[in-house]
């Protein structure tokens, strides 16, 4: 056990440097996983190289595939190779990085691994320094997560341990539903208290999201405009011109419902809509999400208020590409959706009558995620019918990615002696203003869990309500009374329903 003094010290040094850790050991349960190899490791590496981890700090590798330290350790270096933002590796940094990577070759569903992870963490402890604390992040397919979660809290593992603490980080999909979602944060609870439980959504760590907040709450001039009285309607796209690759069998059960609107679309719409919190602290946050969640309903005026889209063979730049249901792991006949439109309504004081239309899908012509506030029009067209030209309304774009910035779109006069107006930008951009490389959104996150801030992690009633949203649908959709599945060639914006859609309220999608 560390000593009251190493904890101190440690404790010590993580207050009196804000973005400084306190010693810990991390478990990655699924270590061979995409995930893990993709943005987990190359994190923790990144975070090691900008000396933001603890000085003591280790990593144990928790996944059923054979493997000794030694060969995980050249495993990792070979991801991070491939996959770090920071490039080369700096040999001095990974030589120190790596002696903390260790392996468990384990099965999920055996308690007396569990009990040997306990004893290997406690090894651990003694030879890294790392004090006790302990988090464990859930990188598995999501069917292994109750059994995972059972068995650590039927185990000797530290839950709660005196002066240690023990935190847990849960990936998305969280539930599958809105029963499931309940039945999860309902086991998850009987070992860990709510405020140990990190369900994790990349999209909050992104530091485009995170700007949403600051561009609305440090400014003065935009929020007096941002309700009801001068937006039109919002318009969320998430497009990415990937298709599932080699997810074929994990996408075939979530489909882009699951997989994108469920938690990157619904946060995006929560982080533009809620109202200022009373304190930028994580249960602040997270109530006005939730306030904001609940006011939120899917406009089923029209059928049931969705647009499905599933793509077909066509291309993706030059490259010719196949359909969906060519994709390997997924069945010929499966009838998941991959595209998603449909109109979101806020019932409360601030955006009553205001349609949020959001849309995202894979396959489609580039990879681009933006939130657009269209304004109304001036009351008094001056300048229009005389002139025989049409004035296009000024448009807010908050760009996530990939030209990350923020864009301002009005109406100017054009030089010379007629009245002639055209529409300008006014344009920001990150990799101008800043020029530094923004982090990966899951080094900004495992620092956090590290710090204990919750504030960009979703709370179980956040997810329980963004789930409550959609449950509608979702039924309407297994009893076959849903909208129909359309077909779209890869490479497009997606069903031509999904314009008609918005053309029936007199609006257009965006251009990107
Ligand atoms: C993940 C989804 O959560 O987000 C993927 O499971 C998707 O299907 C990815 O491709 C998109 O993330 P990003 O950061 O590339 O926009």
């Amino acid at each position: 056990m560390p000593s009251r003094v190493q904890r101190a010290v440690s404790n010590a040094m993580s207050a009196t440097n804000e973005r400084y850790p306190a010693a810990n050991t991390m478990v990655i349960f699924g270590a061979s996983g995409d995930l893990t190899n993709r943005k987990l490791i190359p994190a923790l590496y990144n975070l090691a190289a900008d000396g933001f981890l603890p000085k003591d700090f280790a990593v144990i590798g928790f996944a059923r595939r054979a493997k000794t330290d030694e060969s995980y350790r050249d495993e990792t270096y070979e991801a991070v190779k491939e996959f770090s933002r920071s490039k080369p590796i700096n040999e001095t940094v990974w030589q120190d990085f790596a002696q903390r990577l260790h392996y468990a070759q384990s099965d999920y569903g055996n308690p007396d691994d569990y009990e040997a992870l306990n004893v290997r963490l406690q090894e651990i402890d003694k030879a890294h320094g790392t004090l006790g604390n302990r988090l464990y992040y859930l990188a598995t397919p999501p069917e292994a997560y109750r059994t995972i979660i059972e068995h650590i809290g039927r185990s000797s593992l530290c839950k709660d341990c005196q002066g240690s603490w023990a935190r847990i980080i849960v990936e998305k999909p969280f539930g599958n539903d809105l029963e499931s979602a309940r039945e999860l944060n309902t086991h998850t609870h009987q070992w860990f208290r709510e405020d140990q439980i990190y369900r994790i959504d990349h999209y909050l760590g992104k530091e485009t999201v995170q700007n949403i907040l600051v561009f609305r709450f440090a400014n003065g001039i935009y929020e007096p405009i941002w309700n009801r009285r001068y937006v039109d309607h919002v318009q969320i796209t998430v497009a990415e011109d990937i298709g599932v690759g080699n997810r074929g069998s994990y996408y075939d059960h979530a489909g882009v419902v699951r997989d994108i609107i469920q938690n990157h679309m619904l946060q995006l719409v929560a982080l533009t809509a809620m109202e200022p919190p009373v304190e930028f602290a994580a249960d602040d946050v997270r109530n006005e999400k939730v306030k904001v969640m609940k006011a939120l309903r899917v406009d089923s005026s029209r059928g049931d208020g969705t647009i499905r889209g599933q793509y077909g063979p066509g291309k993706s730049g030059n490259a010719l590409v196949k359909g969906y249901t060519q994709e390997e792991g997924v069945p010929p006949e499966s009838a998941t959706e991959t595209y998603l439109a449909m109109k979101l309504f806020i019932d409360n004081w601030r955006w009553a009558g205001v349609p949020f239309y959001v849309r995202s899908g894979k396959r489609l012509p580039k990879r681009v995620t933006e939130i657009a506030i269209q304004f109304k029009m001036p009351p008094l067209l001056l300048f229009s019918d005389k002139m025989g030209q049409q004035i296009e309304p000024n448009t807010l774009a908050l760009n996530i990615q990939p030209d990350e910035g923020i864009s301002l779109k009005f109406g100017s006069k054009v030089p010379g002696s007629g009245e002639k107006i055209m529409p300008v930008i006014m344009d920001f951009k990150y990799g101008e203003s800043f020029n530094v490389p923004a982090p990966d959104a899951y080094e900004r996150l495992l620092l956090d869990c590290m710090l204990g801030d919750s504030t960009l992690f979703t709370r179980s009633d956040e997810v329980e309500t963004a789930w409550a949203i959609l449950d509608p649908v979702l039924q309407k959709w297994e009893r076959g009374t849903g909208s129909f599945i359309e077909l779209y060639r890869a490479g497009t914006w997606g069903p031509k329903q999904a314009d008609d859609f918005i053309r029936a309220d007199g609006r257009e999608w965006r251009v990107l």
